[in-house]
């Protein structure tokens, strides 16, 4: 009854000024999104990717097991904080498979699940470093490693790294130098340097690790990804829980299927899983179901062994493409695996003009810059041949070379 007036909900801007004060400067500038992680129009070439394209997926594989994986309890039941103990079981015979005779292969609940491995990496800088310690990792390095420790308040100490892995000798003499207790590192097709490590140098590390009483944290991101080698990692190695390892399928399985094994022996684990279930509690059962369901079909190793070849044409193609079109860069050693090339340009190269110079034209590239987690040594590109369009590169190539010139004589 009676006149009704209906309130206009008037336009006007944000005001969220007032926070500055409340938040205070921040305690360490971080990037705010990488590159890496960056979405693309689909009519870029994108190079600059972190994740394989969805041809170098199991898609066929991930729907089915989604499927079967909302017909069981999974999909409504809590699973236990360190993960499904079927998969727990699978990361440990995963490792245990390359354990040799002498060593001694994890068993099942050494294995703590985490919501992709970048999780884990906070949770391990929290709880074996801790905030204000020293952290001794690989110049260059993974850039979301670098920004976990920032986040854990960890202090970086970099190491020298390249294509050939970590200098050991330069290793020994920053641990003495620091009393650091943990070395965070890739020693399997390294991101960015795409380095493997030699069986003689993965002994020296630990070696190293053992005299300094320390934890060699190991990012075996690209185990799934080996083209003309396949990764044997440190922690097989390992029979007194020096080595924290990280197994990631992510990449592999399906960016939508966050799913990566910790191992860890020793109080390390305890300390680990602590740290873990403050920040999520647990994983979710439905994601770990798939995940388990996929790597344990048969059609997952036929799968792989696609992915090898797959792989191995692209960054072929995108090898050629780069010595056709881009002279200047050098290309310090062809990876054995993994999903990117890392190449140096001319030391005076403007990186950040030729990221915009290429994006104009249509091509997203990573600067290298972003891997560093000091003063970048040199002028770097990551280029990842694991994205979209690979009939593109040529052109992709072609256009990096013509901005590159633009910027000659410097
Ligand atoms: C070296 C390295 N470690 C860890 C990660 C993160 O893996 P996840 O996606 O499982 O969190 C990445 C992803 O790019 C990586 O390159």
């Amino acid at each position: 009854m009676g006149t009704f007036v209906r309130a206009v909900r008037v336009a006007r801007p944000n005001d969220y000024g007032w926070q500055t004060a409340a938040l205070g400067s921040p305690q360490s500038r971080l990037p705010r999104t990488s590159t890496a992680l960056r979405t693309a129009p689909n009519d870029v070439i994108a190079l600059h990717s972190g994740y394989p394209d969805r041809d170098l997926l199991p898609e066929r594989l991930v729907r089915a097991a989604f499927a079967r994986a909302a017909r069981t309890d999974a999909a409504v039941g809590r699973p236990p904080s360190a993960g499904l103990p079927d998969l727990q079981a699978w990361f440990a015979a995963e490792l245990g498979a390359v354990t040799p005779e002498w060593g001694a292969p994890p068993v099942p609940s050494d294995v703590i699940v985490f919501p992709g491995s970048q999780s884990g990496l906070g949770s391990a800088f929290r709880a074996l470093v801790g905030a204000g310690r020293p952290l001794l990792v690989e110049s260059p390095t993974y850039w979301g490693a670098i920004l976990a420790a920032a986040q854990a308040g960890v202090r970086v100490v970099p190491v020298p790294s390249g294509t050939g892995g970590p200098d050991p000798d330069e290793l020994a003499r920053t641990f003495e130098r620091t009393g650091a207790r943990v070395f965070y590192a890739q020693p399997n097709f390294a991101n960015p340097t795409g380095a493997r490590w030699s069986p003689d140098l993965a002994d020296r590390v630990l070696g190293i690790v053992r005299r300094y009483g320390a934890f060699l944290i190991e990012d075996d991101w690209a185990h799934d990804f080996g083209i003309a080698a396949d990764p044997v990692p440190v922690a097989a190695r390992d029979d007194a829980g020096h080595v924290v390892y990280m197994r990631s399928l992510t990449k592999s399985v399906s960016p939508a299927v966050r799913i990566a094994g910790v191992i860890a022996r020793g109080p390390a684990r305890e300390r680990v899983l602590a740290a873990a279930q403050t920040e999520s509690m647990y994983v979710s059962g439905i994601l770990q179901a798939v995940a388990l369901d996929v790597v344990a079909q048969p059609a997952w190793r036929t799968h792989l062994r696609g992915v090898r070849r797959g792989l191995a044409a692209r960054r072929d193609l995108l090898i050629g493409a780069l010595r056709e079109h881009v002279p200047a860069a050098r290309l310090e050693a062809v990876p054995e695996g993994g999903l990117n090339l890392w190449v140096r340009l001319p030391d005076a190269t403007d990186l950040a003009r030729l990221s915009r110079d290429c994006e104009a034209s249509g091509v997203v590239i990573a600067s290298g810059d972003e891997w560093f987690p000091a003063e970048p040594t040199g002028a770097y590109l990551r280029l990842n041949y694991s994205g979209p369009n690979p009939g593109a590169f040529p052109e992709g190539a072609r256009v990096i070379g013509e901005m590159l010139a633009r910027q000659r004589p410097m």
